[in-house]
């Protein structure tokens, strides 16, 4: 079988720990079992950019790593990919930032990508290219010669035409798309949303899956990601999880938990999680000093100035809500800056009555489908989802709430801490059953049979 080149911004490496991010989570457990090249930045800076390669073997994946000088790292991952493009694709226009250099930045480091990975391509690889900081590496591929089969897959949203053309270039963004085989996206919304801007904008003819420009053409599908089901299975059922599992539970003296596990990004929700939280609290008087909200955020993209601003607006909320309903012995959200292995998090994830997963806009949300996994069947607690991640077109039973209603988000946890067992294992078993059919490992070979 020919090999997969997977190119994405970060590359995570096992010996480092855990990975933060669906990406890199998803993306080790999909090369892991496929013997394939993984190449992207290393995360280091330097002064100036050499080009060299960093080729290392992790746990059966072979990665090559470049590093980037500051420039590069300013302007194309700080400056069009995290001020400009991520978001504008999470539908913050708001806080979508352009300049030019960040226009150029991005273009010269994906040049620099393309001319790097070139020569580790062999014949017959098929080479699929991840996420939003990549959208125009295809293109220089392409102009350096390169004929193999060469993929898209965008982890994030598509946003709607009316958006996306407040972006400076837009179109010079999207018609670079076509120098793709195969464009994926994580659900039959965005793909929506793709076709009709090819359409509306580029008058694109739409012929089923193809979308034909000019004399070029692409396939772009909807491919969902999925969870390597196997892995955390064990995870969750491991010696480390009961223990993480035990030492959770003890903390709480019998309370019942309430977990969530996210980046700490605008996109997730983090304050209208909260405000729903104050809101349970305060029209429920009886529940408080009974539930135990641990929200588990690691720090993210720290040097953008929007970041900056969440994590500081998330201390002062929790702060304030800590102060306003804390007991000397009971303090209703312990809020946790930092990342934790794998495991630990699958035995707090079990230790949990309820989840709230409620970003504002979301390409997927893994941790929704970890959070599922890491149940115990006899005795399972509920997912509560925000409509607007892409795992609500999958996990239909969840109890899917409007994130930005800190009405709905009380009465969805009070639904949650009060469902009746029978109900909790059907609902359970329905999730389970829809992510057993499309794991990491479905959505890997849906795509790449789709490539080659
Ligand atoms: P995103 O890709 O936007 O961060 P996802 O929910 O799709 O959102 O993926 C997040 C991934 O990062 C999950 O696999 C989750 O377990 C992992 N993760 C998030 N927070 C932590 C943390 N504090 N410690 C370890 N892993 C984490
Ligand atoms: C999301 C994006 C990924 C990114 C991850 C972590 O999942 O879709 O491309 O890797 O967030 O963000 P970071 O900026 O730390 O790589």
């Amino acid at each position: 079988m020919s090999r997969l080149v997977v190119i994405s911004n970060r590359v995570s490496k096992w010996k480092q720990g855990g990975a933060q991010g669906g990406l890199a989570v998803a993306l080790n457990s999909a090369l892991r079992q496929n013997n394939g090249l993984w190449f992207g930045w290393s995360g280091q800076r330097v002064e100036t950019f050499t080009g060299h390669l960093d080729i290392e073997e992790h746990g059966g994946v072979r990665t090559a790593t470049i590093d980037l000088d500051e420039q590069d790292v300013d302007e194309y991952y700080n400056g069009f990919a995290n001020r400009t493009l991520w978001p504008l694709f999470h539908y913050r226009i708001d806080l979508a930032e352009y300049e030019r250099s960040f226009g150029e930045g991005y273009e010269r480091v994906n040049n620099r990508f393309a001319d790097t990975v070139l020569p580790l391509i062999e014949p017959g690889d098929a080479v699929w290219v991840h996420d939003y900081h990549l959208i125009p590496l295809g293109y220089r591929l392409r102009k350096l010669g390169c004929n193999n089969k060469v993929g898209f897959f965008l982890h994030t949203p598509w946003p709607p035409t009316r958006l996306l053309v407040a972006l400076p270039y837009h179109q010079r963004l999207v018609e670079s798309l076509f120098a793709y085989d195969v464009v994926g996206f994580q659900t039959e919304e965005w793909l929506e949303s793709f076709r009709h801007y090819c359409e509306k904008e580029l008058g694109a003819n739409i012929d089923g899956e193809t979308i034909s420009y000019g004399d070029l053409t692409l396939k772009a599908i909807a491919c969902p990601i999925g969870l390597d089901h196997t892995e955390f299975l064990a995870a969750s059922q491991s010696e480390d999880a009961d223990k993480a599992h035990d030492k959770m539970r003890a903390s709480l003296q019998d309370r019942k938990l309430i977990v969530g596990v996210d980046r700490l990004d605008y996109s997730k929700g983090l304050e209208e999680r909260f405000n729903g939280l104050e809101r349970f609290f305060t029209d429920n008087p009886e529940q408080q000093r009974e539930v135990v909200m641990v929200q588990i955020a690691p720090p993210s993209r720290g040097e953008v100035e929007s970041y900056q601003e969440i994590r500081a607006a998330l201390d002062a909320q929790t702060g304030r809500i800590n102060g306003a309903f804390a007991h000397v012995d009971w303090t209703p959200i312990r809020y946790a800056n930092r990342g934790y292995p794998r495991v630990e998090l699958a035995g707090i994830y079990r230790a949990a009555k309820a989840a709230l997963v409620t970003p504002l806009r979301d390409g997927m949300n893994l941790v929704a489908k970890e959070f599922v996994v890491a149940q115990d069947p006899e005795d399972p607690g509920v997912l509560i989802l925000s409509r607007f991640a892409g795992a609500s077109l999958q996990l239909t039973e969840a109890l899917l709430v409007n994130p930005y209603s800190a009405e709905e988000l009380s009465d969805a946890i009070s639904t949650a801490l009060a469902m009746p067992l029978e109900e909790r294992q059907r609902r359970w078993r329905a999730m389970m059953d829809v992510m057993e059919k499309t794991d990491v490992i479905w959505w890997r070979e849906k795509f790449t049979q789709y490539l080659r």
